[in-house]
């Protein structure tokens, strides 16, 4: 009975072989490369955001963000205004139409109010016992006052005297749920006699 023989299997022509090996070449390339472009992107992305982490940019906080206000540091209302530094504002807490010198209608509330001078940026102070009868407002004790050029202006931040050019910039007001209030500081608007209209109610 007669043995069928296998037949060897032919050995692949080099062609095939040496097209396979290059194949196997640009595939490790690709690899390569692929992998230092992803580990270049996570470098640069983490020094990105070690970089931002660092300046506080993701959400700043403090002046140029948002400060928050415990109720402990909101004054009461009709009382002398509180300075928050790290936001650079006077917090008033007007009683009804307290600072409403020309009387737009303010009804009280509290007030973030930019300390920067309007008119050359000196910071302005609170005056507690400044009279109001030297700027032709006899009655009204407590007054801020420039130390610079004397721009004179109300609880309310609204200009009677000197020559700064507007009443004091006033800043974004928000009440929380645990009646500590948020300020935010980068939301600054140009101060106008219409100061006491942006008053926030608070109840405390
Ligand atoms: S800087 Fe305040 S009055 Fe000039």
């Amino acid at each position: 009975m007669a043995v069928e023989q296998r037949a060897n299997p032919r050995p692949a022509a080099p062609v095939e072989v040496a097209r396979q090996a290059e194949a196997r070449k640009i595939a490790r390339r690709s690899f390569l490369r692929v992998s230092v472009f992803a580990g270049l992107s996570l470098g640069l992305l983490s020094m990105a955001a070690g970089f931002l982490a660092f300046f506080n940019l993701r959400k700043p906080q403090g002046f140029g963000g948002t400060v928050n206000v415990v109720k402990a540091r909101i004054p009461k209302a009709g009382s002398d205004p509180a300075r928050i530094s790290e936001g650079k504002f006077w917090l008033s807490n007007l009683q009804g139409a307290q600072g409403d010198i020309f009387g737009v209608g303010g009804t009280g509330g509290l007030l973030a109010l930019y300390w920067k001078c309007p008119h050359l940026g000196c910071t302005v102070p609170w005056n507690a016992s400044y009279n109001g009868a030297q700027v032709a407002f006899p009655g009204i004790i407590g007054w801020f006052k420039c130390p610079c050029h004397g721009s004179t202006y109300s609880h309310a931040g609204v200009r009677v005297f000197g020559p700064a050019p507007r009443s004091m910039d006033t800043m974004a007001v928000t009440v929380n749920s645990d009646a500590s209030i948020t300020v935010d500081t980068g939301k600054i608007t140009l101060g106008g006699i219409d100061n006491p209209l942006r008053e926030v109610t608070y109840s405390g």
